[in-house]
């Protein structure tokens, strides 16, 4: 297991749900072996979101295969019933998104109380005000740059402002994960306006040459540091 989110720098996360499902284990070898230390696994129950993807068996299964960090973005109504059970299978991490959520500051304690560390995301026009009260107790804040629900959608460049606005307001062990349409066009804008990890799928698992895909990302990424809004 890694230290994300705490260590700084770089990382691009690639999605599974982009990667082949009859044969998940080679799957997550290969990004793996390309180098990549975080995994994100889109959780969907059909409610939140208008599909369905896969739960915690299946990240069950993978678990022993891999040392990545799992980072599990939630994309269900109750994240409160469900974040024990995605723990005990093996995930590091825990994004629930805020448009489902009464009492942030609980949720936070709850999936913390569960010994991993906690994340909140927010859709495309989610407005950081939602987060305020829990703003300075996340490990990661996840802005969505597509309408959730579906790998493969374009970049929606809106979302800038608001990464530019979270990045002057986190902490410099607070991680900003952009996630949806993160591809070689999109990634430098991203990186500039203060994200500092990349949820890829269409971009990773959808390319034939996925070491190649990724190297790319992470050097776009990090070629970008320079520029950075705040260094
Ligand atoms: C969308 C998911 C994303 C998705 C990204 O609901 O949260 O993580 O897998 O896919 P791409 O990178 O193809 O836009
Ligand atoms: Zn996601």
């Amino acid at each position: 297991m890694t230290n994300f989110p705490k260590e700084p720098g770089m990382r691009i996360a690639p999605s599974l749900l982009a990667a082949d499902f009859s044969c998940l284990e080679q799957e997550v070898a290969q990004v793996e072996s390309a180098g990549a230390e975080v995994l994100h696994l889109d959780v969907m129950d059909g409610h939140f979101v208008p599909n369905i993807s896969y739960g915690a068996p299946v990240i069950a299964s993978l678990r022993p295969n891999t040392e990545m960090f799992f980072d599990a973005h939630l994309m269900i109504e109750e994240p409160k019933r469900y974040a024990e059970s995605f723990v005990k299978a093996g995930c590091d991490h825990i994004t629930f998104h805020i448009e489902v959520v009464k009492d942030p500051v609980a949720i936070v304690q709850h999936i913390r109380a569960l010994g991993v560390t906690v994340g909140v995301c927010l859709n495309p026009t989610t407005p950081i005000d939602s987060i305020e009260s829990i703003l300075d107790q996340v490990d990661m804040v996840l802005v969505m740059s597509v309408w959730p629900g579906f790998g493969g959608q374009s970049f929606i460049a809106d979302v800038l402002d608001k990464v530019r606005g979270l990045r002057s307001r986190l902490q410099p062990h607070q991680r900003l994960e952009i996630d949806g349409g993160v591809d070689a066009s999109t990634i430098e804008a991203a990186a500039t306006a203060g994200a500092d990890t990349f949820v890829a799928g269409t971009a990773v698992f959808g390319q034939a040459d996925r070491k190649a895909a990724y190297t790319r990302l992470l050097e776009l990424a990090r070629s970008t540091t320079d520029q950075r809004v705040g260094g």
